[in-house]
């Protein structure tokens, strides 16, 4: 017998998110109504995966095919948002310990990163990260233009910047510079650090 389709349950929501500087807490309010639509239509999609039809699988149009890319397309709403709100509260701070050394060693200083991750931000149609490449054993900032578009294989994301409008049409317009420095801004160094840490946790192991 199959296993139960996987399901998901979305994270709690913390407080620190609606205490930003610049990005309003009804703002954030309703990004989070769009990561938890992202959850429940994953739960939709695994279940109707599970009765899907693979005899008819077809490259311009199936079920299956649909199915299968919207997997892809919910997955990454939820944990691309998941990172992305968790980098954000008022606490401020920077990089640190490994973290900053690694910044130092691939781009130079903190502040080239980020001027690096701004221009990925305004280059990119949906998301911009800063992530560690297990291979090369090196950051570097990537973007994507859809939830689905991941950059690379075997990196993990340490930063994550969501440059859809739905994160700044509120509070800025369509004034997308404005936003991402209010982003910089709001960034919780302790969280990325503690994300990047897990990440060394790991490193030579
Ligand atoms: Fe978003």
């Amino acid at each position: 017998m199959a296993p139960a389709p996987h399901q998901v349950t979305a994270q709690p929501k913390p407080d620190k998110i609606l205490q930003l500087d610049g990005i309003s807490p009804e703002s954030v309010e309703a990004h989070w109504g769009l990561y938890e639509a992202y959850v429940n239509k994953y739960n939709e999609v695994q279940q109707k995966l599970a009765d899907a039809d693979r005899g008819s699988a077809n490259q311009i149009f199936s079920d299956y095919r649909g199915l299968r890319e919207m997997l892809t397309f919910a997955i990454g709403g939820i944990k691309n948002h998941e990172i992305y709100f968790d980098n954000l509260g008022p606490g401020g701070g920077g990089p640190e310990g490994g973290l900053a050394d690694q910044i130092n060693a691939s781009f130079g200083s903190t502040d080239a990163m980020i001027t690096e991750l701004k221009a990925a931000g305004m280059a990119s149609r949906g998301w911009a990260w800063l992530a560690w490449d297990w291979d090369w054993q090196r950051l570097d900032v990537y973007l994507g233009d859809a939830q689905n578009t991941f950059p690379v294989w075997n990196a993990s994301p340490v930063i994550a910047l969501d440059v859809y409008e739905h994160s700044y049409i509120r509070d800025f317009s369509t004034a997308r510079p404005k936003y991402i420095e209010a982003f910089v801004a709001n960034l919780d160094w302790a969280a990325i650090n503690a994300r990047f840490g897990t990440i060394e946790s790991l490193l030579g192991s």
